[in-house]
């Protein structure tokens, strides 16, 4: 194993942790990556020498202290993300709450109220459009699947002039891989549409966002990269962001409230500070940026080629044993962090399977993710009701995949 990789693993306390007694086989990263240790020791200093408030509203020296972190957090999420500015890099708790930020604030005119989606979308950004589309305010297109990709030639006949903005997941988070976030942008900025990119599973194991590639908003979520809970970041492009009409209003958002005429006169901020209501989540950023700093140290180069070995290893595995699908090409997978499959063998149970993981392994038990992996819309374009899912981060071995591939074949043995 790489030498920095190694010394990154040791960072990671939970991967010690017993539960019931039993040791932890953590094929889950894709869902969360275990926390490490420098981010929640930051998060912890942060609330316990400072702990107080933000420099929007309270103006001593404590404030100030803790605006100017909040802000160093900032420009190292814009370098993160590839954005011009720390101006363009709005606080969020994750990408759910990015994606209904933008949804919620973006300019539609009723010349252009469509949105394109992938058909990989997470229900964290289908639904945000979803409900907007039922409410009548905006009219929804979803792109055609092509084997467990998208099809893009499909979603470029759904973008036209109407069209205002088309979201692409930069890396599936069911069916694993890349998505082409250069191209997506060309389809949509040739049409005069603009790209949303939903990085949260392309950042941890990349080390970036969609914006280099030429997307005008994008996004990322702390937790999926060793950070705090609740910690993320929206990028949206200076001229954009200029554009978008906050949409969770409070405290830091206004520039001037005035009364007259029996009316009140609200001025909001026009830049990032208007999207950042209330107080903020300072302590998580300051674990946020403990995170990048550790994962930027140990090299994302180092995390991808490690994550990619093992996806590799994954496959070949998991190929081999009769009764399971592996879904996607070997060479599109090799691209992302994950890898899933679907049961052909008759009585094969997932939930049942899933609890033979958890009850019936001698000394541990192994999280995967079993379901629908909250992408209903690739659900439905495959057909497939539920996949089993490993995901992997820097702390996985090949030995952790062997384990789960004999716990497979044993699982299978048990249904003759
Ligand atoms: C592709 C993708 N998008 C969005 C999300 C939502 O992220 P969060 O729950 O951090 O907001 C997830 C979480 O699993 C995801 O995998």
């Amino acid at each position: 194993m790489n030498k920095k990789i190694e010394a990154l693993n040791k960072e990671f306390p939970a991967l010690g942790s017993r539960f019931g007694g039993k040791r932890l086989v953590y094929l889950d990263s894709a869902c969360t990556v275990l926390k490490l240790r420098c981010a929640a020791d930051a998060q912890r200093r942060h609330l316990l020498e400072l702990g107080g408030c933000g420099g929007k509203r309270s103006f001593h020296a404590l404030a100030s202290a803790m605006e100017e972190e909040f802000n160093s957090v900032r420009a190292k999420a814009a370098a993160f993300m590839g954005a011009a500015s720390p101006e363009e890099i709005v606080f969020t708790s994750g990408v759910t709450d990015a994606a209904n930020l933008l949804a919620n604030s973006f300019p539609f005119t009723p010349a252009r109220d469509e949105v394109v989606l992938s058909p990989l979308e997470h229900n964290a950004v289908f639904l945000p459009f979803e409900r907007l589309a039922a409410a009548g305010r905006i009219k929804l297109k979803v792109a055609p699947l092509k084997g467990c990709g998208v099809d893009w030639d499909g979603l470029e006949r759904l973008v036209g002039r109407r069209t205002a903005l088309v979201c692409v997941t930069h890396a599936s988070n069911i069916f694993g891989g890349r998505c082409d976030a250069a191209r997506a942008a060309d389809i949509a900025h040739a049409a005069g549409a603009l790209l949303f990119t939903d990085d949260a599973q392309y950042a941890p194991t990349h080390g970036g966002c969609g914006a280099p590639f030429g997307a005008d908003a994008c996004a990322f979520s702390g937790h999926k990269i060793g950070a705090p809970y609740c910690t993320g970041a929206l990028y949206v492009k200076r001229d954009l962001l200029a554009r978008l009409r906050p949409w969770r209003v409070g405290g830091g958002t206004v520039e001037d409230v005035s009364a007259g005429g029996g009316k009140f006169r609200v001025k909001y901020l026009d830049n990032y500070q208007g999207f950042e209501a209330g107080v903020q989540n300072y302590s998580g950023a300051a674990g946020l940026a403990a995170a990048l700093d550790r994962l930027g140290e140990c090299g994302f180069d180092n995390i991808r080629a490690h994550v990619s070995g093992l996806v590799d290893g994954a496959f070949k595995s998991l190929s081999g044993v009769k009764g399971v699908k592996v879904l996607g090409r070997r060479e599109d997978l090799l691209e992302g962090s994950l890898v899933s499959f679907v049961p052909v063998r008759k009585g094969f149970s997932v939930p049942d399977f899933n609890l033979f993981l958890n009850h019936q392994l001698k000394g541990r038990f192994i999280a995967v993710r079993t379901g629908r992996h909250c992408a209903d819309l690739a659900c439905l374009a495959s057909g497939y009701r539920e996949t089993v899912r490993l995901s992997f981060f820097s702390y996985n071995t090949q030995a952790d995949t062997d384990v789960f591939t004999a716990a497979l074949e044993e699982y299978l043995k048990s249904l003759d």
